[in-house]
């Protein structure tokens, strides 16, 4: 069975091999090609993510690039969910630890570390409205296709609702945005794996708006069903 454990610097190291954790502002940037990559491969196998086609990579990464101001401002926080390296070994040092990505740079020409892999993420956003600062909003869940099905996602929103917990938030509501208006509520597509995957891991239904959103290949509205989660 899976485990997870979480170290007082908010890391899970999983038994699989994967590491989670909530990006430093200071990594932020440096991780947004791979963002990127992330979310215009959900966009383009039709996943409703706000946006239309046609969407490049440019698109992807100008979205995670205009989070950068309120990363850096503590207002939200980017979950990933890399595959864990182990620090090469120098001859002296037994056992092998997991690789901190905030380690990169300490790779020598005998040790090169190679980046970690980003398999997944997950936004989550603090609400600042005067009458919801108890309120975590969730955005951009996404596990890259490959990854699916190892508990990936589960273990992103687990590592999310910590945080949440660690800034006082109360109770989790999906977040979307389109054209910069903000609408409340966490919804994902119905019929959707993801409907299914938000009921398997304990979020609770609220129900479906028929046609509320345009699928991102313009062709058919697609309806939305609502969650939301007590912590
Ligand atoms: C939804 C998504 C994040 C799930 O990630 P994942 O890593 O595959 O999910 P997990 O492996 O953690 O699954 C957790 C549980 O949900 C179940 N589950 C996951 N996907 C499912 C699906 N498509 N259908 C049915 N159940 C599913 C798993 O079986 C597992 O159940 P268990 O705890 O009883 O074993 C992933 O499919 C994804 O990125 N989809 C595209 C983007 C998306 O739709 N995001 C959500 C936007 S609202």
């Amino acid at each position: 069975m899976r485990t997870t454990s979480m170290t007082s610097n908010s890391n899970f190291y999983t038994t699989e091999g994967i590491t989670l954790k909530v990006c430093p502002p200071s990594l932020y940037r440096s991780i947004i090609p791979e963002l990127a990559v992330l979310l215009k491969s959900c966009v383009d196998s039709n996943v409703t993510m706000n946006f239309i086609q046609p969407f490049s990579l440019e698109d992807a990464s100008e979205f995670w690039l205009s989070a950068e101001d309120n990363v850096m401002q503590g207002k939200q926080f980017v979950v990933i969910a890399q595959e864990a390296k182990e620090k090469p070994e120098p001859k002296a040092q037994a056992g092998g630890l997991l690789h901190d990505p905030s380690d990169q740079q300490e790779g020598t020409d005998d040790h090169v570390i190679e980046p970690p892999v980003i398999l997944g993420c997950v936004i989550l956003y603090l609400s600042q409205l005067p009458n919801a600062k108890h309120r975590g909003e969730v955005g951009k869940l996404i596990v890259g296709k490959e990854h699916r099905k190892r508990g990936i996602g589960k273990m992103l929103l687990s590592c999310l609702e910590d945080e949440a917990r660690e800034h006082g938030r109360t109770i989790l509501q999906y977040r979307k945005s389109a054209n910069h208006v903000e609408f409340k509520v966490l919804d994902t597509q119905t019929g959707s794996g993801a409907e299914l995957f938000y009921e398997h891991i304990g979020y609770t239904k609220v129900g479906v708006i028929p046609d509320v959103t345009m699928a991102p290949d313009g062709t058919q509205y697609t309806s939305c069903t609502f969650f939301y989660k007590k912590l």
